[in-house]
């Protein structure tokens, strides 16, 4: 959706777009979750799937955390999997688990059944109705839209499950790049087009999450998830931010900027002064309070957000957030207390 010119753009895109803050805008990952009761009552009679194609739930439920921190966006309250049920694919998400795949793909014969499977634009209907009444609630908060990455997509649907170490997915993507190649293409596909629904229905910046791209060599990133990747993002409408994010790519970086990224989200094993480093301090970086330290005392943790902050002064913008999603163990009021830090801060 084009920005209105006479609008003064949200901190958030301008950071995304490069234009640095005089305090950096500030949202979590994972911050619509179980952290929040009010996200545990709408949740309480209702699966998690179930919930994110229920529009005007997942509205109430993407809309809580701005209501409840002030933080200076909104994502929209969805799950990497749900174009994958949307195209038919029999997967659950279990609770405490992840994402469950009745048919993992192991055979030649379980990667075709899987790529039968069509994602016709009208099965994204109630991810644009979501997203269309998320929109109207916000006000000037901008809505980020997501999806998963092809690799991390593909390490659940050949794991079945959730994996430790991505391996099934890394021996596929080797001893048989040729059927990797049809998987992650399909993937893409998938994924691109949710991507493109949620901006079409209003998202103003959207966020491709190849969570465990860690996992793989600089090379394999590059020669066997990269243009998978590009092609996720590519299929987003011209002029929308496109942020890339991963956990343990410090090897990545430039990879992951070079499949068409605008902003990089780091995790916290990197500090952001060094990240903007390895991508020549040209890129707005999105990042990285480490997660356990949430549950710290006040004081050290204030200590670390200023380190961040700090270190994030390296990049030419940064927004504020966590190296990865909000533990759902995590004292809400905390991450109250970080956006007031933040934005109080001169
Ligand atoms: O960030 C947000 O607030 C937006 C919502 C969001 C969810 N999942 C909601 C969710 C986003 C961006 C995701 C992405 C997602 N889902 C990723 C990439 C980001 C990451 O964390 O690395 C991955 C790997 C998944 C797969 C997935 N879905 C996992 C591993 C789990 C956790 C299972 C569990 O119970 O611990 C889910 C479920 C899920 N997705 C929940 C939420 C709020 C928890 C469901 C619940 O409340 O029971």
């Amino acid at each position: 959706m084009p920005a209105n010119p006479s609008e003064v753009m949200p901190p958030l895109l301008a950071a995304y777009a490069g234009r640095r803050q005089a305090t950096p805008p500030v949202w979590f990952m994972r911050q619509a979750g179980r952290s929040l009761p009010e996200y545990r009552a709408s949740r309480a009679r209702t699966a998690m799937l179930d919930a994110c194609l229920e529009p005007e739930l997942a509205a109430e439920i993407t809309v809580q955390p701005v209501r409840r921190h002030g933080v200076d966006a909104a994502i929209l309250f969805s799950d990497i999997v749900v174009p994958l049920k949307l195209a038919g694919v029999d997967v659950d998400i279990v609770p405490g688990r992840g994402p469950v795949f009745a048919r993992p793909v192991r055979t030649p014969a379980d990667l075709d059944h899987l790529v039968a499977h069509e994602l016709h634009p009208e099965a994204l209907a109630p991810i644009e109705a979501a997203v269309a009444r998320t929109v109207e609630r916000l006000g000037a908060t901008p809505l980020i839209g997501f999806a998963g990455a092809p690799f991390t997509l593909a390490s659940y649907v050949v794991e079945g499950g959730p994996s430790k170490d991505q391996l099934r997915a890394r021996t596929l993507l080797h001893a048989d790049p040729v059927a990797w190649g049809r998987l992650t293409a399909w993937l893409a596909g998938v994924s691109g087009a949710f991507l493109a629904a949620q901006v079409r229905a209003g998202a103003r910046a959207v966020q491709l999450f190849d969570s465990w791209a860690g996992a793989l060599s600089e090379g394999d990133y590059r020669a066997a998830v990269l243009p998978a990747s590009a092609r996720a993002l590519a299929a987003v409408p011209g002029g929308v931010p496109k942020v890339h994010f991963g956990t343990g790519t410090a090897l990545l970086l430039p990879a992951m900027r070079d499949a068409g990224a605008d902003v990089i989200g780091v995790d916290h094993r990197l500090p952001l002064d060094a990240a903007s480093a390895l991508l020549e301090h040209r890129v707005p970086l999105q990042g990285n309070v480490d997660p356990a330290l949430l549950a710290a005392p006040w004081p050290v943790l204030e200590r670390h957000l200023e380190q961040v902050v700090t270190a994030g002064a390296a990049a030419p913008a940064h927004v504020l957030n966590l190296g990865h999603g909000v533990p759902p163990t995590t004292d809400p009021g905390v991450l109250t207390r970080i956006v007031d830090w933040m934005h109080s801060r001169v």
